[in-house]
């Protein structure tokens, strides 16, 4: 509820500093987007109408704001890195906050189509070394119990190659946000299916690894 209230507070002051941004990497979407920590549905003003929205949001005082675009979903639960088939994938100051970024990661990456996109805007690490770096790595115990878990020192972009996107566009910025004023957005894309994939995923469905399917939806309350 605290957690809710100040997301909601804080992003009166974010959001217009993102909002160009937003825009440009949102708005030319297309097909079914999964959008993972969807908060209070700050980003769906960015979606093209015609897109086909899936939303996860596990806090249920965030959720109730949401207003699902129609033909759109939402799912009031964790991702932890289920297979959600889709076309695109926005994270939005989430890889900051979910407990493994790694399966997280890797769940979208196996949920993408190939040559799909992840779309990312994230607070995270300062470079090592810095002044900021050290107060980020100070802070990060007190830090992740008052902000829902967020971490402020995340090597993000990091994590996401290793998952084995690759990064298509980057930029890396800085808001007057403290802390959390590091900040990195772009594009990062599911490589297209090559003779060796096809060659895993015939041998996985051989041996019967089963089929992961979108977790069980439940309505806000
Ligand atoms: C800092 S908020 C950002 C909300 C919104 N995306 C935005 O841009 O303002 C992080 C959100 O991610 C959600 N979250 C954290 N871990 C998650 C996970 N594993 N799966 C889905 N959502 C998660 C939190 O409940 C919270 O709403």
């Amino acid at each position: 509820m605290w957690f809710a209230w100040l997301l909601r507070w804080l992003s009166r002051y974010h959001e217009p500093l993102v909002a160009d941004r937003k825009r440009k990497l949102f708005g030319s979407l297309t097909g079914r987007v999964l959008e993972i920590g969807a908060g209070d549905g700050v980003n769906l003003k960015y979606l093209a109408p015609d897109v086909s929205w899936v939303g996860l949001e596990p806090n249920s005082h965030l959720a109730r704001h949401i207003v699902v675009p129609p033909g759109g979903r939402l799912i009031i639960d964790t991702y932890r890195g289920e297979v959600i088939d889709c076309d695109a994938v926005i994270c939005s100051l989430v890889l900051c906050s979910v407990t493994d970024p790694a399966t997280v990661l890797r769940g979208i990456y196996d949920s993408l189509r190939p040559g799909g996109q992840l779309v990312f805007l994230e607070h995270v690490a300062a470079p090592a070394g810095t002044a900021l770096r050290r107060r980020q790595d100070f802070w990060l115990p007190i830090w992740k119990r008052c902000a829902g878990g967020c971490h402020p020192n995340r090597e993000t972009l990091d994590a996401i190659e290793a998952a084995g996107f690759r990064i298509e566009r980057i930029e890396k910025f800085d808001l007057p946000l403290g802390l959390a004023s590091a900040h990195i957005t772009g594009v990062a894309t599911k490589n297209l299916l090559t003779v060796k994939s096809l060659l895993v995923r015939a041998l996985l469905s051989l041996v019967g690894v089963p089929p992961v399917g979108i977790p069980k939806e439940r309505e806000p309350p």
